[in-house]
């Protein structure tokens, strides 16, 4: 296959990778967070806000980008997504990630957090 004009498909995961390098905000995200996000707006978006903006269809449900850092670095959190997340709040349904797919979430949801606005 012959690429006409456009970048081709072996510089492109490299440029991807020097504007992660370049900024950690998430004007800037990497295949890996992109499918992250897809299995949250496909398993969360129901109740949360999975994206930079909007408020979760569920009152109730914290959106995603104020998880803040305490919750994402929790070490916890990764395994949690694994064994199911329902223990963390009643509402919600048992979810289980594989581990690749809960770290892709977790990377996802790290690079959307809100900058800290100082009050
Ligand atoms: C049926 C609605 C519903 C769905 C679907 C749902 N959540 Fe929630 N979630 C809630 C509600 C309501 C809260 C806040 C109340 C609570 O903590 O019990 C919450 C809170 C959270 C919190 C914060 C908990 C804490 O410890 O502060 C996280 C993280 C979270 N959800 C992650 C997820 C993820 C990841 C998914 C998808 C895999 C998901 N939720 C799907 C309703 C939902």
């Amino acid at each position: 296959m012959r690429s006409r004009g456009t970048v081709s498909r072996q510089v492109l995961p490299s440029l991807v990778l020097a504007g992660l390098l370049c900024s950690s905000s998430a004007q800037a995200l990497d295949i890996e967070q992109q499918r992250g996000e897809a299995l949250l707006q496909k398993m969360c978006a129901r109740c949360h806000a999975v994206g930079t903006g909007g408020e979760s269809p569920n009152t109730q449900a914290p959106a995603f980008r104020t998880l803040g850092e305490n919750k994402l670095y929790d070490p916890d959190f990764v395994q949690r997504l694994q064994e199911g997340y329902s223990s963390i709040h009643r509402f919600m349904p048992t979810f289980r990630f594989e581990r690749e797919d809960a770290e892709a979430v977790v990377n996802y949801l790290e690079a959307i957090q809100a900058p800290r606005k100082p009050k």
